[in-house]
């Protein structure tokens, strides 16, 4: 259970709750007994939620984050939660997306941090909690401008908190792997022929995940972002799930040149089998 802030119930705030873990996060905090304000860009989404609040928030439009932050009143814990992705590898990336999941992954979680500091510093508490990735500390072939994003979130977060631990202000950053929300699935992918084998090669290692369902489920990352929330003795950055935690002790074990040889490994023979 989240300690009571002196004057009542914790509210929190989560953006990007119309599917996928922001859904079951506010499900999760609400059962902890939270007040939650859900917002997403669609009000319609977030029907059926046990949520004290249902606001339209789209991250990346200044004005309608201040309409939100105006409705949604006190916010104890605030979860940026929204976020994008796109599949390519650099190359191909295309420059219009990578400005858009920077838009969304960083200056959104900015433009809310913005939006509900002033009011945590004036009670002398609150939680920021930034959802992140392990690609956010970890770079893989075909990620590289979403996991650039998840680092530049990384280090927003980690200045932050340096910045306001003096206010009483609490940043939170969770570290995702898989989670079967279908989001890498269902993600834009560009490849020019160049990266076909590598496309492959991820289409084929998502198969692989999802038939032995090694990804936790949406539920079950809400569990392990919630269970964080509420220890207060958490360091900055949680791995949620024991392949995030696995991945990110395995990279810290090695250097450079070994991490690339372990993860491009599946690349470089794979281009030597299509050749
Ligand atoms: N799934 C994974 O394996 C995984 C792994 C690592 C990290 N994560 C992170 O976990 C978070 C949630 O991911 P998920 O798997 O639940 O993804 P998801 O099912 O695709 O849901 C993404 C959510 O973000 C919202 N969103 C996107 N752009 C937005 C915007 N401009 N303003 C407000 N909301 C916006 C979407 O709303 P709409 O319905 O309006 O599109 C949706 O609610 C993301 O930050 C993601 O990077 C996920």
């Amino acid at each position: 259970m989240i300690a009571e802030n002196g004057d009542g119930m914790q509210r929190a705030l989560v953006t990007g709750a119309s599917r996928g873990i922001g859904r079951a996060l506010v499900a999760e905090l609400a059962g902890r007994g939270l007040e939650v304000v859900a917002t997403a860009r669609r009000v319609d989404d977030l029907a059926g939620l046990p949520a004290v609040a249902r606001l339209a928030l789209d991250v990346t439009s200044d004005a309608s984050v201040a309409a939100a932050a105006g409705a949604a009143g006190r916010v104890d814990v605030l979860v940026n939660n929204a976020g994008v992705s796109v599949g390519a590898p650099v190359e191909d990336t295309p420059v219009g997306e990578a400005l858009a999941m920077f838009d969304a992954n960083v200056v959104g979680p900015l433009r809310l941090i913005k939006a509900f500091l002033p009011g945590m510093r004036q009670r002398g508490s609150g939680t920021v909690v930034n959802v992140s990735s392990v690609g956010g500390q970890v770079a893989f072939p075909l990620n590289g401008a979403n996991a650039a994003s998840k680092h530049a979130l990384e280090a927003l977060s980690e200045t932050l908190a340096m910045e306001v631990r003096r206010f009483g202000i609490r940043v939170l950053v969770v570290q995702l792997g898989g989670v079967a929300t279908g989001m890498y699935e269902k993600q834009e992918r560009y490849f020019s022929p160049a990266y076909a084998d590598l496309d492959r090669a991820q289409q084929d290692a998502y198969q692989d995940h999802r038939a032995r369902q090694v990804d936790l489920t949406a539920e079950q990352a809400a569990r392990g972002i919630a269970d964080a929330i509420a220890d207060t003795s958490s360091p900055l950055r949680v791995p949620i799930g024991d392949d995030a935690a696995g991945i990110i002790a395995a990279r810290a074990r090695l250097d450079d040149t070994a991490w690339a040889a372990r993860v491009g490994g599946f690349a470089q023979q794979k281009s030597k089998e299509v050749r």
